[in-house]
């Protein structure tokens, strides 16, 4: 049975793939029962697909399956499953270009075998971009509350809102992104990027071992500065190194590589690495989407 929404509620009328079937709209649900529902026992991916096809498609799948591994989470559906149900939802969408996102829960609990719930959407990239994307030139404010990730930081889990809260001090502020400090004034990342600092033309960022998430979009920077023979590492930084920065750039798998303009809306010396690390990053990009 299902119950009427309380008046003025609307669900998005959009598709929805959740446990293998394709519906729309208020047909997308999923039990009270399910841990994902009831505890925030979910974890999850937020993919761009270019062309037709997800973009580090095996980075993503790698993360989620080791987050399920490592949570003791049931086995969540093959990444083979889960990649042609993303192609069915894009196609019945008539979307070539989305934001797609991937979510596995924890189940219910008791059931045996325990089975995972899943259920994936897109929606248009376009509804998805921080205003600083369009120009690369993105506006952040450092929280002026201590951020205390957790190891659960780590994990791209639904039990976000933590996060969430950051990030509305961003939109409160009218900017596009939040940066945290530990309580010991150390950095760890955006409320929803990777944070580097660029000083005399090298670039750094926070270790995973402060609990910050082993973003997709940062490990591929890594990878481009490697090739492009940028000195990267990781490194603890402070607000000194915020204030002392060369440059100052965001990243993660919808806004890419994002440069900082302005830091507490003072404006940061310059750009040049950062638009550089999104070039490319976007050539990068563009050779995937060209694949025959
Ligand atoms: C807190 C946090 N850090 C980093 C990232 C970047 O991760 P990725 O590059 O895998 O999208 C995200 C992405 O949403 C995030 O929420």
């Amino acid at each position: 049975m299902t119950l009427p929404l309380p008046p003025g509620a609307r669900t998005p009328d959009r598709a929805v793939w959740i446990n293998g079937q394709l519906v729309r709209g208020d047909d997308a649900v999923l039990s009270v029962f399910d841990r994902g529902a009831r505890d925030g026992g979910a974890i999850f991916e937020t993919i761009r697909v270019y062309a037709g096809r997800p973009f580090a498609w095996e980075r993503h799948m790698e993360r989620l399956v080791l987050a399920a591994a490592e949570l003791g989470f049931p086995v969540p559906p093959a990444p083979a499953r889960l990649r042609d149900a993303v192609g069915e939802l894009m196609v019945s969408q008539g979307m070539t270009d989305a934001v797609v996102r991937l979510t596995v829960t924890r189940g219910i609990a008791g059931g045996r075998p325990t089975r995972t719930g899943a259920w994936i959407e897109a929606e248009s990239v376009t509804s998805r971009l921080w205003a600083g994307q369009r120009e690369s030139a993105a506006s952040a404010i450092v929280s002026p509350q201590p951020f205390e990730p957790g190891f659960l930081g780590r994990y791209k889990t639904t039990s976000r809102l933590a996060w969430d809260l950051a990030r509305e001090q961003a939109r409160a502020a009218g900017v596009d992104e939040t940066l945290l400090l530990s309580p010991t004034g150390q950095l760890l990342e955006g409320a929803a990027s990777n944070v580097f600092v660029v000083k005399a033309g090298e670039v750094r960022t926070p270790p995973v071992s402060l609990n910050v998430l082993p973003g997709v979009t940062r490990a591929i920077v890594f990878a481009l500065c490697a090739e492009l023979q940028i000195p990267a590492r990781e490194a603890i930084l402070s607000t000194d190194d915020l204030r002392d920065a060369d440059e100052v750039f965001l990243t993660n798998s919808v806004q890419e590589v994002l440069p900082v303009a302005t830091l507490d809306r003072r404006p940061l010396p310059g750009r040049a690495l950062g638009l550089c690390l999104l070039e490319a990053f976007r050539a990068r990009v563009a050779s995937f989407a060209n694949q025959p």
